[in-house]
């Protein structure tokens, strides 16, 4: 088994200058016994804070390696909590609302728009020194009740692009990037464009994507346009195809001059699924060939199916972390890193499907405590192993 200290001695070679110029893709097949530190460092000391806070934290290891780092925030608890808060600000360098943005907190009623929570994280991210990723401007889900009695073939263009103009235009040279349009493609559903059949496509017709992109550029020209969706990484037959239809709709747009300029691949993972491989390498190499940068937008690990205590579910967690990670960081186009969540305090994982022993699931990089867990080191050796540039 690898120990902590001789991996860190690998990414110290790395880093010092190239010396294995093929680390990064070795270091995908990462074995899957490796262990990571846990409460205790390996000299058995007790972790104290500033091992992972300050130089220690991932935002300061994203840093040295030119990487956006942080995680998606939900601002009454950045209100709420002040260990919560302090935990976001110590570890993030760029943060996204993970509901304060989408149309059904932004539009509780027809003609109304409530930006009070959205602008209480763009006030945290100054205030921090962070980015901002806006999430997002045109998705199926999260529509307000009033959506489907009110949106029509005749205004629904008038919504989208009143939407796109007072919300990007709000934020304008304020948002590092906008997730522009969520989840618009279902490889599975017959149309030879994979589109998926979303309200926004039934109303507005298969350009609706097309003109998002157009209509944000135009609201905020300084943001980074991404299309952003799941159910993308892995090697299976689904995943496959369905990377292939985003591909078919980005060679699409950027065919007819869309201003489109990264990727966001969501990446919710499981500890059971066979580990993203080459398929996930060569998507993201093509995208680089389309000078699309790709963001990791929303990466947890699920636990649901992990067997064992906490501990061997933390290290399943953290190997799954680490495996993803190896391969994506190896890819120069990968530019961010966000989590959904920081804590496992405040996860959506497990709402819909809980663990069948009941016990809370265990999917960020710190424990429900706020103390680290095994996968914030996983996080954080896979940002020291990042060879720059
Ligand atoms: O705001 C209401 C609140 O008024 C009400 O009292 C409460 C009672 O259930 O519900 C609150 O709304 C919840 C909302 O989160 C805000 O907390 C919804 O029920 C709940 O369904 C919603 O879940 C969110 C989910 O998107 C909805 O699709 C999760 O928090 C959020 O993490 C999740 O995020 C999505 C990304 O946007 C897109 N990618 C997948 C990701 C995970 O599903």
């Amino acid at each position: 088994m690898t120990t902590r200290r001789g991996f860190l001695r690998g990414s110290a070679l790395s880093a010092a200058g190239g010396l294995l110029g093929s680390l990064p893709l070795a270091r995908a097949a990462a074995p899957l016994t490796r262990s990571f530190a846990p409460q205790r460092l390996l000299n058995g000391e007790a972790l104290q804070t500033q091992d992972f806070n300050g130089a220690g934290s991932l935002r300061a290891h994203a840093e040295a390696r030119r990487l956006l780092t942080g995680c998606a925030v939900i601002p009454g608890k950045l209100r709420d909590d002040p260990e919560y808060a302090s935990l976001v600000a110590a570890q993030a360098n760029i943060i996204v609302p993970e509901n304060a943005l989408k149309w059904e907190q932004l539009r509780p009623a027809v003609g109304l728009f409530n930006f009070t929570e959205a602008d209480a994280v763009v006030a945290f991210a100054a205030a921090h020194g962070q980015r901002v990723r806006g999430h997002t401007l045109c998705w199926h889900n999260q529509l307000p009740r009033w959506f489907a009695s009110t949106a029509t073939p005749e205004n629904a263009r008038q919504l989208l692009t009143e939407h796109i103009q007072r919300v990007a235009g709000r934020y304008a040279g304020r948002m590092h990037s906008w997730d522009v349009v969520n989840e618009a493609v279902d490889s599975e559903n017959g149309r030879s464009d994979g589109l998926r059949k979303t309200p926004w496509l039934a109303l507005l017709g298969d350009d609706y994507i097309e003109y998002a992109f157009k209509t944000a550029h135009a609201a905020d020209p300084q943001a980074l346009l991404t299309y952003n969706d799941f159910d993308i990484e892995l090697d299976t037959p689904e995943q496959a195809r369905k990377r292939a239809k985003i591909l078919q709709l980005v060679r699409k747009l950027k065919g007819r001059g869309t201003p489109i300029d990264a990727l966001g691949i969501q990446s919710h993972l499981g500890t059971t699924e066979a580990p993203a491989g080459a398929g996930l390498r060569s998507f993201v190499r093509e995208l680089r060939r389309l000078g699309l940068q790709v963001f990791i937008t929303e990466l947890d690990v699920n636990d649901r199916k992990a067997d064992g205590l906490v501990p061997d579910r933390d290290q399943a967690v953290a190997r799954v972390y680490a495996q993803y990670l190896g391969l994506m960081l190896a890819e120069p186009n990968v530019t961010a890193v966000l989590t959904w969540g920081i804590t496992d305090r405040y996860t959506w994982v497990g709402n819909k499907d809980p663990r069948p022993d009941g016990t809370p699931p265990r999917p960020l990089p710190f424990g429900p405590d706020y103390r680290p867990a095994p996968a914030f080191f996983a996080v954080r050796d896979s940002f020291d192993a990042r060879t720059l540039a």
